[in-house]
């Protein structure tokens, strides 16, 4: 009889699992996390937006040379801050209604650490300076003032961040100066990211300059740990984009993590929080929000408002652009 490779896998791993429950030496629980171990997809990188095709290579390098998801995800989303031609991420980011670049950045590791800076000017990587919060210091956050002397302090240069072609966008924008927070479906926005390396361990990172032309002061969701981006070693991971303040109301990436916890898929656990925007904030359907999402097990999940989200996804079958399912049809 001809066994097809697939059944194959299935009869080797059902008897593989048939002794360890015989001798006893697993449990239940053990089994199934045994049977999910075996199905992962790793290593594997993840993140928003078409700017994450390039964001992915660094982190991925990492990743193939069996490196830390953690320092995958700095890696990669570092490729994004320095890129001056990008308008809604560190170096060449949109600035706010004065005429400031001001930064948010968040990262998370396996063992549940986690560092944010919020409110950061002229330094190019602030999600370096959210590492160092994480690493160096008894603290997750630092803000405004205190996070740029901590960056200066740990040997980052102040580097003007307003690029001439930033520079033009707010001048032309200050014609009119109409401030309407509305982040166009097609803007493309904060870069997040998600890894699972070799070992089976996931990591997240996030970082923007936040929406064009904002408040002086305004902080989003990016620096903000289960707002902008989550992650819990045990589960998955979740990250956000889009306009902040929709994801801060609902606590979106730690809903997420918490929604595929409780079983369901990452695609699910993205569709379910989007409909709790939905349930909850009645002029959703004026801005775009995006999630994205991946399990212990290598899955992934991606969902957004409107039209016009899409993620990379660097795995063993290559760095691909992926267009995400959306709401409103
Ligand atoms: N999602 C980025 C921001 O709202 O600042």
């Amino acid at each position: 009889m001809k066994v097809s490779r697939r059944s194959f896998i299935v009869k080797s791993l059902v008897a593989a699992i048939g002794s360890f429950a015989v001798s006893g030496r697993l449990n239940a629980k053990e089994n199934i996390r045994t049977t999910k171990q075996r199905l992962r997809n790793k290593p594997l990188v993840l993140s928003t937006w078409s700017h994450g095709i390039e964001a992915n290579k660094p982190a991925w390098d990492v990743l193939k040379a069996n490196g830390k998801a953690v320092d995958a995800v700095e890696k990669g989303v570092m490729q994004t801050e320095a890129d001056p031609e990008n308008t809604s991420v560190g170096l060449g980011g949109f600035p706010d209604r004065d005429g400031n670049v001001t930064l948010d950045a968040c990262i998370m590791d396996e063992t549940g650490n986690a560092g944010s800076i919020s409110f950061l000017q002229n330094i190019v990587h602030p999600i370096a300076v959210a590492r160092l919060v994480m690493d160096k210091t008894p603290h997750v956050m630092l803000s405004g003032k205190g996070a740029f002397q901590f960056a200066i302090e740990s040997g980052f240069e102040k580097t003007d961040l307003l690029t001439d072609k930033a520079k033009q966008a707010w001048e032309k924008w200050r014609l009119k100066a109409n401030y309407k927070p509305v982040i166009n479906i097609e803007n493309h926005d904060t870069i997040g990211m998600l890894a699972l390396d070799a070992n089976g361990d996931l990591s997240g990172a996030c970082t923007t300059s936040g929406v064009a032309f904002k408040m002086h002061g305004r902080v989003g969701d990016s620096p903000i740990i289960g707002a902008g981006m989550f992650v819990d070693n045990e589960v998955g991971g979740a990250v956000a984009t889009g306009m902040g303040e929709l994801v801060l109301k609902t606590l979106g990436s730690f809903l997420i993590v918490e929604f595929m916890r409780n079983g369901m898929s990452p695609q699910e656990a993205c569709e379910k929080a989007i409909d709790r925007i939905k349930q909850k904030l009645p002029d959703y359907e004026k801005f775009q929000i995006g999630y994205l999402a991946l399990n212990k097990q290598g899955e992934t999940g991606a969902y957004s408002i409107h039209k016009g989200f899409n993620y990379a996804q660097y795995d063993k079958k290559g760095n691909n652009l992926i267009d995400a399912e959306y709401l409103l049809k």
